[in-house]
């Protein structure tokens, strides 16, 4: 089979890759490979084809063979030629492609409002700022950035995380301390998965977002459901719990019900780990950034960094999309979790990690998140003030941090206050979906309600088709 690679093919310089395979004269595998070509969409209608000579040159055939391959496709209608402009692809000759029939599992279309938590304000990510940290960065960076990548992450990204992290949420680290990560998820993925340090039981939280006890659940880890209340998990309930070596908790805004947690259960959660060997905490800070009514909490990883695996992502700063993240580890895990990370996996693109590098290190990532977090007060005021008025006997909380609030509804009412929003146009999320299914502890009725979500147009129509959803006063 003769794979021959042409490097000049279309006018506009494009590769094209033509296989001169099977049997049959030379001519006769040239032109059945760029039918093929043209038949794929590989050559585009009107795309002009190489002189005869150019191509006889490239795939070493005689100039004759190419005429005649490019004479029978005219006469087959694949190719047209011009006097004086060579022989180019036939306006519509590539076959039309049937549209693949959507899967099953595409989601129906979404109502016209969302207030479902899980992103920031997707038409706030700084673009001007970004492009120019980037360009930067990738003026700045040494050749070898672009060679065979560190499973550790950029050795610029880490420092100015490990300055950042110290300064901004009070983590103990230092940049050999700390793996970069497409994100929490993927942290969680490569920490639970075969051969990773979480094995058996995990303490999780009642509440959390069932995707990550999915992610558990797949990797073979049973999920132990800490009671939450409102100073947080139950993190003294830990000492009494059998089998379990870590636990996974969301410490400065508890994920979805919002409170931080309590000093007392910081202090019990970290003796827990202290008083195991092996055991170890997994702190979600997923927006610690995001405090309004006072000052940040801190990350309980200051507390003991030898217990504590601290994971943060942009995914709620910047955008859930750029897809960077990063793991705090204890010192003793590092070597261990490159392991896990493998050679050239699926790690954060060299480009993204610079970008960010620079986005921090220039004081960006600061000027937008003090940005974001006026613009996201100014929307939980305007959420909270609207609620007071319309529903005033309905209780907001989770309101001090965060892109989300709760809202506690009458019991037995969730349900249908969700579909009747979805009637009117509104994506709206209970709390039901976030409890942990084995959980005993009290539950309650009520929405999250994800204030980030809208562009700045729907936000007022949002919020009005909310109010006009809930129930209405007893
Ligand atoms: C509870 C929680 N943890 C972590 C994250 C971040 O996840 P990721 O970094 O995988 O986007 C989110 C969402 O942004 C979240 O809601």
């Amino acid at each position: 089979m003769a794979e021959i690679r042409v490097n000049s093919l279309s006018v506009a310089g494009a590769d094209l890759h033509l296989e001169l395979s099977g049997g049959g004269s030379r001519r006769a595998r040239l032109t059945r490979a760029l039918r093929e070509a043209v038949r794929e969409g590989r050559l585009a209608p009107g795309t002009r084809l190489p002189p005869y000579r150019s191509l006889a040159t490239d795939l070493g055939l005689a100039r004759n063979t190419v005429a005649e391959a490019y004479a029978e496709l005219v006469a087959e209608g694949w190719l047209v030629a011009r006097q004086g402009s060579g022989t180019s692809v036939a306006p519509r000759a590539a076959a039309r492609v049937p549209r693949p029939r959507p899967a099953r599992s595409v989601p129906a279309p979404r109502p016209a409002l969302s207030l479902v938590q899980g992103q920031p304000d997707a038409g706030s990510f700084p673009r001007a700022a970004w492009a120019a940290a980037a360009r930067r960065a990738l003026n700045a960076a040494p050749n070898e950035a672009f060679g065979p990548g560190d499973p550790r992450g950029r050795v610029e990204l880490r420092r100015a995380l490990a300055d950042y992290l110290g300064r901004a949420r009070g983590v103990r680290t230092d940049p050999e301390r700390i793996v970069v990560c497409a994100g929490f998820a993927h942290a969680l993925r490569l920490l639970s998965g075969g051969n990773g340090p979480l094995r058996g039981t995990l303490a999780v939280e009642a509440y959390g977002l069932p995707f990550h006890r999915g992610i558990l659940a797949g990797a073979g880890l049973r999920t132990l459901p800490l009671p939450v209340d409102e100073h947080g998990a139950r993190t003294d309930l830990l000492a009494g719990a059998k089998d379990v070596r870590a636990a996974l908790l969301t410490p400065a805004h508890q994920f979805p019900t919002g409170g931080p947690l309590d000093p007392r259960r910081r202090a019990a959660a970290v003796d827990w780990a202290r008083a195991g060997s092996g055991r170890i905490l997994l702190e979600d800070d997923y927006d610690g950034e995001f405090r309004y009514d006072r000052q940040p909490v801190g990350a309980v990883q200051g507390l003991d960094p030898e217990r504590v695996v601290y994971l943060g992502s942009v995914s709620k700063s910047l955008s859930p999309a750029v897809r960077v993240g990063w793991m705090v580890l204890p010192g003793h895990m590092v070597d261990d979790v490159l392991a896990l990370k493998g050679e050239r996996e699926a790690w954060t693109g060299v480009t993204d990690q610079l970008a960010l590098a620079d986005f921090l290190g220039s004081g960006a990532y600061d000027r937008h998140v003090r940005r974001m977090r006026q613009h996201y007060r100014d929307r939980r005021d305007r959420l909270v003030a609207l609620l007071a008025e319309r529903a005033p006997h309905l209780g907001v909380s989770g309101i001090a941090a965060g892109l989300h609030a709760v809202l506690r509804l009458p019991h037995g009412t969730e349900e249908s206050v969700v579909r009747a929003a979805a009637r009117r146009g509104l994506s709206l999320e209970g709390l039901a979906p976030y409890r942990h299914p084995e959980s005993t502890g009290e539950a309650y009725d009520g929405l999250v309600i994800g204030y980030a979500t809208p562009p700045d147009h729907a936000f007022a129509s949002a919020l009005d088709t909310l109010c006009r959803t809930l129930p209405a006063l007893p």
